[in-house]
């Protein structure tokens, strides 16, 4: 049986909001069709954005949300996308299926998006194609309450307070997508262009400079020695894929020796934190900037029919481990990761909802970013967990655990079990004083490997009460299903 401490000290960080973060690229249907169907659509819609999608993400309390990319943001002119939607210019989105894109989705109908939602917007700006002044003009045009020639403009197409844009980022993927870029001339790039991303009245940007791809440990190194003065935050990009890149497996339907192999990409999130903060450390021991890791999430085949370009996949039981997972890896190391974004929010990658014409499905790993909520905002709980792998892949824990301790005092227990096939046992020892009185529990799993929701059968997976837990002697013994999320709740 494995065993889980959690510490009785409240010694743990404060699991920033933003952790849950998630991405909105101008990619396949994620902006069109599965945020913005337009006015005139005949789905239900507000000023174009679709009620049911904007509902189900309100109700996740997503807290920021980055947009126009990924690698479209380096060839995004953001000024292509204001003014009346017929008129904007057409241009060809190069990085994403070639296709058309006609600009109906700008910065008006972001920041409405995220009014709606009730989440901060995080702006990407174009270093790789774009100008200093393009992009000094974008956040005098989006945050300046004066008369100055943008906040005339932003006037003119009927907007006239500014917005609040607090996260913004100075180009994306610098060193692939963004520019093909050394560290040495980014980090020379990047001082110049954030000189000019200025604070307008109350408006503080928080700059975030493009950081590492995966193991890049030296681009880590080179940011920090170079400019770390002149940021507030550094990202970090991994994504979960196997076994090759250009031979990835389909999102269901895969093979038993898939489902270990992607699990085990998830979790090298944990070493590449580790190695990357330890860097941060030397640089910045007082964590003053933050680590980001502004895309992340499991990146499969895409799906049989449709263009490869659109990045279209399911989403299964394996997912939300996935998510399970990584949520609890940024939870530990939340003294420096404070911000997350997951790829991408809809119809993209590791999405959190699945549309297809007017119908709307949440995939498994909507439910866990739903069970997991109670953990924005909370105090981190060092959890020690004793290390047990899994027999059929060496090196890959059969459970994954984090804690947090919220405001009124309630502990959540977030669990993530592994293991294809069987159930186990986690028996858990609790900080001394925790109630079983409230103890309320939550599962998520499916009944195959690649359980997933379908718009023929949208609740294959979803979350149901869990009571397999009890008090054994001092110990909570939790009997985990296999393929398993499960969140525990000990109310004060
Ligand atoms: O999320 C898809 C793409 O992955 C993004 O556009 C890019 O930044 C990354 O390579």
């Amino acid at each position: 049986m494995s065993r889980l401490t959690l510490s009785s000290a409240p010694s743990g960080s404060v699991i920033d909001p933003g952790i849950y973060g998630h991405f909105a690229e101008h990619l396949g249907r994620c902006i069109y069709e599965g945020l913005w169907v337009g006015p005139g659509s005949s789905i239900p819609n507000t000023h174009g954005l679709r009620n049911d999608v904007v509902a189900a993400l309100k109700a996740l309390k997503v807290p920021v949300l980055r947009w126009p990319g990924g690698c479209f943001a380096d060839e995004y002119h953001w000024k292509d996308g204001i003014g009346p939607q017929p008129e904007r210019k057409r241009m060809v989105n190069t990085h994403w299926g070639g296709l058309v894109e006609d600009n109906s989705f700008g910065t008006h109908e972001f920041l409405l998006l995220c009014e709606m939602i009730g989440c901060e917007p995080y702006v990407n700006g174009n270093v790789g194609s774009g100008t200093v002044q393009e992009m000094s003009e974008w956040v005098e045009y989006m945050t300046f309450d004066g008369d100055s020639p943008m906040a005339r403009l932003r006037r003119d197409h009927g907007r006239d307070k500014p917005w609040n844009v607090r996260y913004f980022g100075v180009g994306n993927e610098s060193w692939g997508c963004g520019g093909n870029m050394r560290p040495e001339a980014y980090a020379d790039e990047y001082r110049k262009f954030q000189t000019f991303v200025r604070n307008y009245g109350e408006n503080k940007v928080y700059r975030i400079a493009c950081g590492a791809a995966v193991d890049d440990y030296r681009w880590t190194e080179v940011l920090m020695r170079d400019a770390a003065k002149y940021m507030d935050g550094l990202t970090l990009h991994h994504y979960a894929w196997e076994p090759r890149w250009n031979e990835k497996e389909t999102a269901t339907g895969f093979s038993r020796g898939s489902w270990f192999r992607l699990l085990a990409s998830a979790q090298r999130m944990d070493e590449l934190i580790t190695r990357h903060k330890a860097i941060m450390d030397q640089h910045d021991p007082d964590k003053r900037i933050s680590m980001i890791v502004d895309e992340w999430g499991a990146w499969h085949k895409e799906e049989k029919g449709t263009n490869p370009g659109f990045l279209y996949q399911q989403n299964s039981i394996r997912d939300a481990l996935v998510a399970g997972m990584t949520l609890n890896i940024f939870h530990k190391h939340s003294d420096r990761v404070r911000m997350a974004n997951l790829a991408q929010m809809v119809n993209v990658l590791q999405s959190v909802v699945l549309t297809d014409k007017e119908k709307m499905l949440l995939t498994p790993t909507y439910h866990v970013l739903r069970m997991f909520q109670g953990h924005q905002g909370a105090r981190n709980v060092v959890v020690d967990l004793e290390k047990e792998d899994l027999p059929e892949s060496p090196g890959l824990p059969r459970f994954s655990a984090s804690a947090s301790l919220d405001s009124h005092g309630t502990l959540r227990l977030s669990l993530c079990h592994l293991d294809p096939d069987k159930e186990a046992t986690l028996s858990v020892e609790l900080p001394s004083g925790t109630s079983m009185a409230k103890a309320k529990g939550e599962v998520l799993t499916g009944s195959t490997m690649d359980s997933h929701n379908t718009f023929a059968k949208p609740n294959e997976v979803k979350p149901t009460a869990f009571s397999a837990f009890h008090m054994d002697g001092k110990h909570l013994s939790v009997k985990m299903p296999a393929r398993s999320v499960v969140v525990l709740t000990f109310e004060a």
